[in-house]
């Protein structure tokens, strides 16, 4: 075993150390005091273990490693290292510190690649800050537009050029990454479910990742006093989000099996006790592994929404992402599966239910995705959990395929 899980394990910790809600699980939003706690410690052991770091224009990191034929396309290992609020200590941040190990096994054992491999630590793929998840992944394949980070704002109307500002990131360095410099991506992460602990399996190795489409949506109501407005003469922006959101389940339900749909997330104006709210804004998260179910729950939502507009209601919806479902690259697969055989670790080929970037960057280049069991198949709680020996197990999976596609 090249794995050192006791390194892994420790940056695990210490990473998780770096929240915003202490003892209430992992909070890391983009940009904010802890992303850049965790940044520079992902940099400095990047530079520990020989390499060359640099940020793009989103503050994505990379940690390059040289090729013998470093002109060759790099094969790019990483996830991301934000998190949602009140997290685990294991959501991206596994597959960050699994590339890190990968690099730190390279260089105390002197490997010598012939393609370049880099290390990478991508921002705000939960969206938990700005809304519309994937962005770091997106904005290095070209999938948003320059002149719309100054739109894309946090909660307090901060945007993603302000926000980068304050951590002292750099907005203006290059964020498209070019295609043709990428040979593949590999992720590592935790199943998020309960199907490996299940089946006492080790290795979850991924087909295809779900579609998905988040949603932002307004109410728009009239304020008025709690104790002076009788009640039919209310136009209650709560009371008929909750309508909206009450029948969301039946809609997923009705679409059938793998259809889910969840609100997560609710601001309510103005939020005092004694008034009628006037306005709400929540989001609605739909995925499913078929795109019809998607499009067609989709519809039916926004037909929800849009029937209660009368009287002084209006109602409006934004749409913050939409990723249809994905496939993985099937000779990565092959390779994952030949790595399990040899290494003697049982495997099982699965679909994942959460979105990663990894589905992003399956449209540039080929990808290949590995689960480690989540305990109780618990994830975006505190309670998430994996164990070391299944993690170091996974890492020995990803170096082995990593030493085939860069030819060591
Ligand atoms: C990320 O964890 C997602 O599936 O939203
Ligand atoms: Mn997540
Ligand atoms: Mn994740």
């Amino acid at each position: 075993m090249f794995t050192n899980k006791k390194r892994v394990e420790y940056h695990i910790e210490l990473l998780s150390t770096f929240t915003a809600t202490p003892n209430q699980g992992v909070t890391r939003l983009t940009y904010s005091a802890e992303d850049l706690k965790a940044r520079e410690y992902i940099k400095e052991k990047m530079i520990e273990y020989g390499l060359s770091v640099r940020e793009d224009g989103l503050g994505n990191i990379f940690g390059k490693m040289e090729g013998i034929k470093n002109d060759k396309p790099s094969i790019l290992i990483g996830s991301h290292f934000d998190s949602v609020p009140n997290g685990g200590a294991y959501d991206g941040t596994l597959g960050v510190v699994a590339g890190l190990e990968i690099a730190a096994i390279f260089h105390e054992n002197n490997i010598k690649p012939i393609y370049p491999i880099e290390i990478i630590a991508l921002v705000e793929e939960e969206g938990s800050r700005f809304g519309g998840a994937l962005m770091g992944s997106r904005g290095m394949t070209g999938l948003i537009e320059e002149e719309d980070y100054q739109h894309i704002k946090d909660e307090n109307s901060i945007s993603v050029i302000e926000a980068m500002e304050k951590i002292g990131l750099d907005f203006t360095k290059n964020k498209y990454r070019d295609p043709s410099t990428i040979k593949a991506f590999l992720e590592l992460h935790i199943e998020q479910g309960p199907i490996l602990e299940e089946k006492e399996i080790t290795i979850g190795i991924v087909d295809a990742i779900v579609g998905l489409t988040q949603l932002e949506v307004t109410v728009e109501g009239r304020a008025g006093h709690a104790g002076t407005t009788p009640m039919n003469l209310r136009d209650d922006a709560l009371v008929v989000a909750s309508e909206i959101i009450s029948i969301l389940p039946e809609i997923a339900i009705e679409q059938g099996e793998e259809t889910v749909i969840t609100t997560g997330r609710l601001q309510v104006y103005p939020n005092g006790a004694n008034v009628i709210p006037e306005k709400v804004i929540f989001t609605i998260d739909l995925r499913s592994s078929n795109e019809e179910d998607i499009q067609q729950a989709h519809n039916k939502v926004k037909k929800l929404i849009e029937s209660k507009n009368k009287k002084q209601i209006r109602t409006s919806i934004k749409q913050h992402l939409y990723m249809p479902p994905k496939a993985l690259n099937e000779a990565i697969n092959k390779t994952f599966k030949k790595n399990c055989d040899k290494l003697d670790i049982s495997y099982h080929s699965m679909n994942s239910g959460a979105g990663h970037d990894a589905m992003v960057f399956s449209d540039v280049t080929d990808v290949g995705m590995i689960f480690v069991p989540s305990k109780d198949g618990l994830s975006h709680c505190p309670e998430e959990w994996s164990d070391a020996e299944h993690i170091s197990q996974g890492i020995e999976v990803l170096f082995e395929t990593v030493k085939e596609l860069a030819e060591v």
